[in-house]
């Protein structure tokens, strides 16, 4: 074309026309069928989970080695208090000393060196050096990790204003940056070998909101995606073999400096750290992606989502969950 000539664009050719519609009807096509096989994947998929339910597969946890951190107290003491019941060998990791070795020593019994089935590791699992040294340690001495439960976790509850910027901070990192130092550290070895779990304990408050516990909740939330996130990348390998469980307690009958937090006025009853315990070694031993506890938690929460704002803050109001200011 010359310079300084305009192109003029004729009309569309016939076979253009025909092209667009013909490429039209085949991503209708296409969409009608995905939309179809969707349907038939999750009517399918309801009928398997009723079928596993009603006749579950659990895997063994047989001589796994299974790294919980938050060990040294509370849900982390208690699940790896059941996990050894199941035959597991434990690393208990917490930034209390004491705490984690009365765990390990708890487990152990008495029982020393090769007969040991317990360790005990002191970690700020905040600090990224620390869990990388954790990770060298722990894998040059078992080997692997088959289960990685990171449980540790703080809260400080006042209104937003209130906290200081250092517990802000802290909650942060602890209930939430910790969580990718941990995966950062045991992934690759999992991968290498495509065989692991990694566990997350997060809580009600990653499904809704509750006065007094912004930072808290938002670190929840924030765990709740990074798993949903992390299983999702994984999933792209069709053959990946690395599993994924996330466990949203409700309140629990925990230590006298966390139970302060709150005052409950629901008509849940507070659920017992034993029973979250089994319910979230039951969901590892089942690959289930995310449990509640109790169960019925996941439906009222799913409703809450779904309702229209006004009648989701008539019925949080009714059952009242009041986070106390201390
Ligand atoms: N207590 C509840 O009502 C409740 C409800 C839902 C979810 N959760 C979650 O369950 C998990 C366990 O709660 P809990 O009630 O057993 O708490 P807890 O305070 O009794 O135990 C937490 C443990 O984590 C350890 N820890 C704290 N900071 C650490 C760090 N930087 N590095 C390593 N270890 C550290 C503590 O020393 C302690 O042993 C937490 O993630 C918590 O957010 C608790």
């Amino acid at each position: 074309m010359e310079p300084g000539q305009r192109h003029v664009k004729g009309p569309a050719s016939p076979t253009d026309e025909e092209e667009a519609s013909s490429n039209f009807i085949m991503n209708c096509l296409q969409i009608i069928t995905k939309t179809l096989v969707g349907i038939i994947y999750s009517i399918y998929s309801i009928i398997h989970l009723a079928y596993i339910t009603i006749y579950p597969v659990e895997k063994s946890l047989k001589n796994k080695v299974i790294l919980v951190t938050g060990a040294g107290r509370g849900l982390g003491r208690e699940m790896s208090l059941q996990l050894a019941k199941e035959g597991a060998m434990l690393v208990c990791v917490d930034i209390n000393a004491d705490g984690v070795k009365e765990t390990a020593d708890m487990i152990n019994g008495g029982r020393t060196g090769k007969d040991a089935v317990a360790d005990h590791y002191t970690t700020n699992v905040a600090e990224p050096n620390q869990v990388n040294e954790l990770a060298r340690t722990v894998e040059e001495k078992w080997g692997k990790v088959d289960v990685l439960i990171n449980n540790a976790g703080i809260v400080a509850s006042a209104p937003l204003m209130e906290n200081t910027d250092e517990q802000i901070k802290r909650m942060i990192d602890v209930n939430l940056v910790s969580h990718f130092w941990m995966v950062r550290a045991f992934l690759p070895a999992m991968k290498k070998r495509n065989e692991g779990h990694i566990v997350a304990t997060s809580s009600v408050a990653a499904f809704t909101c509750a006065a007094n516990i912004v930072p808290y909740a938002a670190t929840k939330y924030g765990v709740t995606g990074l798993m949903a996130s992390l299983r999702e990348e994984l999933r792209v390998n069709p053959s990946n073999n690395i599993k994924f469980t996330t466990v949203h307690p409700f309140f629990l009958d925990s230590a006298p400096i966390n139970v302060k937090h709150w005052e409950v006025k629901s008509a849940l009853p507070i659920i017992s750290i034993p029973q979250v315990a089994s319910a979230a070694i039951r969901a590892i031993k089942r690959d289930e992606v995310i449990v509640t506890v109790p169960e019925i938690l996941r439906l009222l929460m799913t409703m809450l989502w779904i309702i229209p704002q006004k009648s989701a803050d008539f019925w949080r109001d009714t059952f009242n969950t009041k986070i106390n200011n201390v």
